[in-house]
């Protein structure tokens, strides 16, 4: 280990611990990412600091990867990675119908607040604030928008980005597990966040025994995992919930999002909380420690495992673990509220009515601004949608002082469910053409249109779509790298902007 001039550690005492797994990295005690969790290290009696607290230090320490700003979500693939909110205008879009639903159901008052935590770079809420202004000028005025988030040097980024929107909005930089709110009424929103808070570990040890992770850096200089008893936190939680831990298993167990739905379920007073994240109704299956993101360079100069990034690029991945959604409800149910919907990404946002809000967004192309015209067309020709219906993004819609039917979409259930499934809209779509699906292992299937019906939607089944199962394993076979509608190039998306009344160059 290279000697850092202001922080030494002390050799690690043995007292409960034991070696669960060497890294092989070394720390880079050089890094002040690294030497914020070597100061840790130094404060604590062992060496060593449960997990949580160095993920913590990792992404809202002063030089963390949230707080300092350094992560980027975008389309682009030279960035860390992408979210529905990023990828598409009809993601935000349906959550601002579902806003819209919600004010109706309270009877349209004048008192009426959005929380979102946790915005990354705002596409969630420039899309959602662009379609209730279409939709519903009237609670465009009266709404107050309020984004909370963690990420210091993000919110900047989010003011400039949602300026254009015309919308005066409230900025609370802070933790969603602490918010400083109460008495709310309206709807408390989120996407791909309390994947991100930090998390301790269940792990066994080789008598297996349960225990929990904890980090240390050894007398070598290496990361190293260590195993070390649970905190009666950890363990109340494992008992609770009935925890499952396989002998090679790290099952993350996540406090704060117990913490967050207690903090964000009290403060509301009637409306309803809308949260989307990676995850399952229950214990994730298959779930075998946290994973990272990492901007393209880092993935292309690291041939190891993306566990380890966490170790080699301290402060410069994301972190993040699966969201066991049965715990947040359990929370919710404690705390008054009721669930309206749960289910699947795409199912739930189909119940919010995704393919009526796609009809109108098309219907009403003229009122767009010419960027949303193109974000809606780019949407659509990379089956954006689709991408919104992966099997491992999970939501619900929690209630309190509204009826859940009077929040969720007309249709019926089946209906809806079945047809966000199979049906799409693309502007001059017609019979015979092809849908192309690329998948990552360089497979390609290409889906022929059999029929447009006179709403100009589409029916196509591609396989990854009506097979893939919520499994980690699976969707490294079935996720498609790419799927997009062949327009037969851009003059014919150029026709169809004309033909609706767009003056396109
Ligand atoms: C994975 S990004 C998701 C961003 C965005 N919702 C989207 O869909 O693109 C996580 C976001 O949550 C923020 N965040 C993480 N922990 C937070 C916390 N405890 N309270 C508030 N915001 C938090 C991060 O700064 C970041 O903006």
């Amino acid at each position: 280990m290279t000697k850092d001039r202001s922080i030494t550690l002390e050799p690690i005492q043995s007292n409960g611990f034991e070696v669960l797994r060497k890294t092989g990295i070394a720390a880079d005690t050089n890094k002040p990412e690294v030497q914020e969790i070597m100061a840790l290290l130094k404060r604590s009696d062992t060496g060593k600091i449960p997990f949580s607290k160095f993920m913590e230090k990792s992404l809202y320490g002063q030089f963390g990867y949230y707080s300092s700003g350094k992560v980027e979500i975008s389309l682009d693939k030279t960035t860390d990675f992408i979210t529905a909110s990023e990828r598409s205008f009809f993601f935000g879009a349906t959550i601002g119908d579902e806003v819209v639903r919600v004010w109706e159901a309270l009877g349209s008052p004048d008192d009426f607040s959005v929380v979102e935590m946790g915005a990354g770079e705002g596409g969630m809420s420039e899309s959602l604030l662009e379609y209730i202004k279409i939709k519903s000028p009237e609670l465009f005025e009266k709404i107050r928008y309020n984004i909370v988030d963690l990420g210091k040097e993000l919110i900047p980024r989010q003011r400039e980005r949602l300026s254009k929107t015309g919308k005066q909005i409230q900025w609370v930089y802070g933790s969603a597990t602490e918010l400083p709110i109460a008495n709310v009424n309206g709807v408390f929103i989120s996407n791909e966040l309390p994947d991100a808070f930090p998390v301790e570990q269940v792990v066994r040890n080789d008598k297996g025994e349960l225990g929990q992770m904890f980090v240390g850096i050894d007398e070598s200089g290496e990361w190293t995992e260590y195993w070390g008893e649970m905190t009666s936190e950890v363990s109340e939680y494992v008992n609770k919930y009935e925890i499952k831990v396989g002998h090679n298993d790290y099952v993350a167990i996540n406090l704060l999002a117990a913490k967050f739905q207690e903090n964000i379920s009290k403060a509301l007073n009637q409306g309803a909380v809308i949260t989307f994240d990676y995850g399952a109704l229950g214990q994730p299956e298959k779930e075998s420690d946290v994973r990272s993101y990492a901007k393209a360079h880092i993935k292309k100069g690291d041939s190891g495992r993306n566990i380890d990034w966490k170790y080699k690029f301290v402060g410069d991945v994301d972190i993040t673990a699966d969201v066991n959604f049965k715990v947040l409800e359990d929370v919710a149910m404690d705390n008054g509220l009721s669930i309206a919907f749960t289910g699947q990404q795409g199912d739930l946002l189909q119940m919010m009515g995704m393919d009526e809000v796609m009809r109108l967004i098309v219907s009403n192309y003229k009122e767009l601004s010419w960027k949303n015209i193109l974000k809606v067309s780019k949407s659509m020709e990379t089956f954006g949608m689709f991408h919104l219906g992966f099997y491992d993004f999970y939501g619900h819609i929690l209630t309190k002082g509204v009826s859940s039917e009077s929040v969720l979409s007309s249709r019926s259930r089946d209906e809806r469910l079945l047809k966000f499934k199979i049906k799409f809209p693309i502007p001059g779509g017609k019979a015979g053409d092809t849908v192309i699906i690329d998948y990552k292992r360089g497979e390609r299937d290409e889906v022929e249109i059999e029929e447009i019906d006179e709403n100009g939607m589409i029916e196509v089944k591609p396989h990854a779509l009506v097979d893939s199962k919520f499994s980690r394993d699976k969707r490294s076979i079935d996720e498609p790298d790419q799927v997009y509608y062949d327009f037969k190039g851009k003059d014919d998306l150029m026709k169809v902007l004309q033909e609706i009344g767009i003056k396109a160059d």
